[in-house]
């Protein structure tokens, strides 16, 4: 398998981090492709803890390549941070095994002040961001006004660049917001600082990847966030400002769409949601906490608690079928272990009518109701079982049944957070793209 994507399928928080580190052990190269430090990828080994941002999962195994794609917009002062965490923790970071692509877009302080600014002017009508400059830093992208990593390793262009951009930034803050602006000396300082220290690692990461493609290496493309959230396809405007979708790597790594061998998808066995929109499954009172408690969802980065509800079959197979995902991942399956029956949303309902097909449109998506069909629970601990045969049979009928309303395969069931807490699912043949 030399090429393979995978993606969150539902709202973000599916488990990424800890699927794509299990997975990392084949790669060879491990690339992010679009979002920045909005994305929180958590990553259990043994006793310790990791939640990154930036760094793509394959970091935390040594001896292979990771790549912060063209398509990120990255934070240098979290990133240089996040290293240094890392580095602490006894995992080297260095040029042979990170490389950031000087095409990728910076974020500075004005973008994570006026991402908070924006969001107090929209009301109720607010998104619910992280806070993190990602729609600010991605605005300016597309108006071709922002700074790219290789303008930080350039003095006089950083200066020339950051006056123009600031001079902007500055009016938008004081006069519409009524803040304080920022300095533009001590910000162009700041920059090239940044710049300095990470100029080892910065290069041209779209000519890296595809020469290990044609090389033969293996080369994951790590999604952050989920299909609700593609700025294109999600539901917008409640959704990140890049492409999470596999759709995002062409774009966002330098890499042929036609190479990308395979796609994979992460679900969660339940729902969750974090910020404002639309998300039909959800589950308001004792049900949610429920299984807001026994799921612990709380963002990995900003501590918010996540929104919950039960699986959403609709929304899985529109996300499934957009990516072309030849099978998906299955993660938090232990979480329902405690529910004696398990609901799944399998249509829509708006007015009097039924479908199966997602809808098409945020304000649609808001407007329907879910239909249920329930599956009988397990009722038994399934965190230490590893074979696949080993689960119980109504818990292997759950599986079955969800990746037929799904449309596609389950590859992997995940049934904790734990490294080794993954199944292989027995008796998949997955047929190889030509
Ligand atoms: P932004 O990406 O910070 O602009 O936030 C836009 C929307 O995406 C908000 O609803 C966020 O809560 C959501 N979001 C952004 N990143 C993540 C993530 O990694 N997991 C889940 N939700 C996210």
């Amino acid at each position: 398998m030399p090429s393979l994507s995978v993606f969150g399928a539902q709202w973000g928080d599916e488990g990424k981090g800890k699927i794509i580190d299990h997975l990392a052990h084949e790669q060879d190269v491990v690339v992010r492709y679009q979002g920045g430090a909005n994305a929180g990828h958590t990553v259990v080994v043994g006793t310790r803890k990791f939640v990154l941002h930036h760094l793509p999962s394959g970091i935390l195994h040594q001896g292979k390549r990771n790549v912060i794609g063209n398509g990120m917009a990255v934070d240098p002062e979290t990133l240089l941070r996040e290293i240094e965490e890392l580095q602490r923790s006894g995992f080297p970071i260095g040029p042979e095994n990170l490389a950031v692509s000087g095409a990728a877009h910076v974020i500075f302080p004005h973008h994570r002040r006026l991402d908070v600014a924006a969001e107090a002017w929209l009301g109720k009508g607010r998104i619910g961001t992280t806070g993190r400059g990602i729609g600010p830093c991605y605005a300016d992208k597309a108006a071709r006004t922002g700074l790219r990593m290789a303008d930080l390793l350039d003095k006089d262009r950083l200066r020339s660049r950051l006056t123009a951009a600031l001079a902007e930034k500055n009016a938008l803050l004081e006069r519409v917001h009524g803040e304080p602006g920022l300095d533009l000396e001590t910000e162009i300082e700041r920059a090239a600082g940044f710049g300095a220290r990470l100029a080892p690692l910065v290069t041209d990461t779209g000519a890296l990847v595809r020469k290990a493609y044609a090389a033969k290496e293996r080369v994951l493309f790590e999604g952050a966030q989920g299909v609700m959230l593609d700025v294109d396809h999600g539901t917008y405007p409640f959704v990140t400002s890049s492409n999470t979708t596999t759709h995002g790597i062409a774009a966002g790594a330098g890499f042929p769409p036609n190479r990308i061998d395979r796609a994979w998808g992460i679900a969660k066995a339940y729902c969750t949601r974090v910020g404002e929109g639309p998300f039909p499954s959800e589950e308001v009172g004792a049900v949610g906490e429920r299984i807001r408690e026994l799921g612990n969802e709380y963002g990995a980065t900003t501590g918010r608690p996540r929104r919950c509800g039960w699986l959403d079959a609709v929304a899985l197979r529109y996300g499934l079928e957009l990516n072309g995902a030849d099978g998906w991942i299955l993660t938090n399956l232990d979480v329902l272990s405690p529910f004696e029956e398990i609901p799944v949303a399998v249509a829509y309902e708006r007015g009097k009518r039924r479908s199966e097909e997602f809808p098409f449109g945020c304000a649609s998506l808001e407007e329907v109701r879910p239909v249920y069909e329930r599956r009988p629970g397990w009722g038994a601990d399934i965190t230490g079982v590893r074979h696949h045969a080993d689960l119980p049979t109504a818990a292997q009928d759950y599986v079955a049944w969800v990746e037929k309303k799904a449309g596609a395969p389950v590859v992997l069931i995940s049934v904790g957070p734990e490294r080794d807490q993954v199944i292989p699912r027995a008796g998949l043949a997955l047929a190889r793209r030509s």
